[in-house]
């Protein structure tokens, strides 16, 4: 079996949406909740008009009567005005109120989400129709979302979470909502009637999969159905509310070829990256937070052979490997009565007794860095993990100290030696101040002199300057490597050639 160890040296402004929350800023306030009110925030809305011409008292989804006398016309501002008036939010206050008599929420909630919005959807139809209110079909159907997410959905954030061009939605508690869109963090008008909402929006998102947060577990990740990832930390250790983060999950995956298109790398960078995904070099990418690591390591699993057997162990299961022949695992943080943790150590030390041909770690952050590296150098070749670190040696140094304080009382050139028969290549990631995502260098393990860990980089990005919209200019750089120590391998997995010419385009593109 050839292996390495055995023997061979060589996005422009973006306008916030609806602010869906203000309403209750001026709450029209009159009855308190229903009491069939479900412990979800349905009745988020509490201040709400009563609407005594609809009398709408009966039990479930009993639309109201149309015989009822109507009650006086009402004009409803244009709801898809962005700066949506009081009087939007009045009129809503109002429709709301009355829906939430009609209704039974708990009946309602055993209904599934197309149906439920079908049953809203006649009641407010009715509602408007009784009180005479006077509306557009599109105004009709903006409030129509609006009143269903807040029923049904995570209410304000609704707008955001089904926007796809948001990286990350950042809520400070429940006046100040950041989202990331093409790599610059902005500020949103989206808010929150109160913090309560706020924490009864972050309970019903990890209640969906069977988690708390509250004051006695403070803290919790949690995905949501899409796929994204979520964490949540609640008050009193959020001191100014509950602080949300949510990575969104993008369902068509960035490739490595929409990376050379953003400029991320270059075409021939690009093409390395491909032969050293497919020729099983062990690979760590080190980034620093929303670098886009993640999307790099599922960039790089697009070049495993279909007939590999593949284990991926995340804390939040993100990657979307397309080879037929994968498990996926995932962590589990521990249940309230404090047991039940599972940790990335665990699965990856439980990955070993399943006959994986390459482990996959979704984040390598403490001692089953041991494990990995480890599997790395035991015939697991072509595993892969992501680090936090912001330089390929910086990875090294953090690798080395997660497995220190993971308790392993070894030599630190002990740990050293390991690490450098286990990884071969470090892709390094980078959120530039500019909001661009590069991918900084490819930088090889080469050995040791002395106690010292000797890299070879492959590549390089050198910023050289700003451009007058603020934008970096900058450009990838090979460094002129014409044989990397993987060439071997690359001969073994007959991408010898493939490799040759990126390495001569590269250097092709060095001389022009
Ligand atoms: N090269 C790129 N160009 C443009 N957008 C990118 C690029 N790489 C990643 N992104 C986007 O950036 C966001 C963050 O990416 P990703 O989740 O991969 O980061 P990460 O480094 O793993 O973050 P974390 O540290 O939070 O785990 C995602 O929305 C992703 O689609
Ligand atoms: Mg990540």
């Amino acid at each position: 079996m050839f292996g390495k160890r055995s023997g061979s040296d060589n996005q422009a402004t973006v306008t916030a949406p609806r602010p869906a929350a203000p309403a209750a800023a001026q709450p029209l306030a009159v009855h308190e909740a229903p009491p069939t009110a479900p412990a979800s925030d349905a009745p988020v809305e509490t201040g709400r008009t009563p609407f005594p011409s609809a009398g709408l008292g009966a039990p479930l989804v009993s639309a109201p009567s149309p015989t009822r006398a109507p009650a006086s016309v009402q004009m409803v501002p244009n709801a898809t005005d962005s700066r949506r008036s009081e009087a939007y939010y009045e009129t809503k206050s109002t429709i709301f109120g009355a829906l939430i008599e009609a209704i039974d929420l708990s009946q309602l909630a055993r209904l599934d989400a197309d149906s439920a919005r079908e049953e809203i959807r006649d009641i407010v139809n009715e509602i408007i129709a009784i009180k005479n209110i006077v509306m557009s079909i599109s105004e009709q159907e903006e409030l129509l979302d609006d009143i269903c997410n807040d029923v049904l959905g995570f209410g304000p954030l609704e707008p955001l979470l089904s926007r796809d061009d948001i990286a990350d939605i950042m809520v400070n508690g429940p006046t100040r909502c950041y989202i990331e869109v093409a790599g610059k963090i902005q500020l949103t008008n989206v808010r929150f009637r109160d913090a309560a909402q706020l924490m009864n929006i972050c309970q019903r998102i990890v209640g969906q999969i069977g988690r708390r947060v509250d004051e006695s577990s403070p803290i919790c990740d949690a995905r949501l159905m899409d796929g994204s990832r979520v964490n949540v930390i609640a008050p009193p250790l959020a001191i100014d509310g509950a602080a949300l983060t949510i990575r969104k999950f993008k369902k068509d995956k960035l490739t490595l070829d929409q990376l050379v298109r953003y400029g991320s790398i270059t075409p021939e960078g690009a093409e390395i990256l491909k032969v050293i995904g497919r020729v099983r070099c062990n690979v760590l990418i080190s980034g620093g937070t929303g670098s886009g690591k993640t999307t790099l390591l599922n960039c790089m699993t697009n070049y495993i052979e279909h007939d590999e057997r593949v284990i991926t162990c995340e804390d939040a299961a993100e990657l979307q490997l397309q080879q037929p022949h994968v498990v996926r695992l995932e962590t589990r943080p521990p249940n309230l009565e404090g047991v039940g943790m599972i940790t990335m150590r665990d699965l990856v030390k439980n990955c070993l007794r399943m006959r994986p041909e390459r482990i996959i770690v979704g984040e390598v952050r403490g001692p089953e860095a041991f494990d990995l590296l480890q599997a790395m150098n035991t015939g697991h070749d072509g595993s892969m993990g992501t680090l936090h670190a912001n330089s390929p040696r910086e990875a090294l140094s953090r690798l080395e100290s997660m497995i220190t304080m993971g308790g392993y009382s070894l030599p630190s050139r002990t740990i050293r030696e390991m690490i450098v028969s286990s990884v071969d290549v470090i892709v390094q990631a980078a959120r530039l101040r500019d909001g661009s995502r590069r991918i900084t260098h490819v930088t090889e393990v080469l050995g040791m002199e002395g106690d010292v860990i000797i890299t070879q980089d492959l590549f390089v990005y050198e910023i050289l300057g700003e451009d007058a919209q603020g934008k970096l200019r900058g450009r990838h750089r090979s460094t002129g490597v014409g044989k990397p120590r993987f060439w071997d391998r690359a001969r073994y997995f007959g991408e010898e050639q493939r490799l040759a010419a990126a390495l001569d385009a590269a250097e092709a593109r060095e001389d022009a």
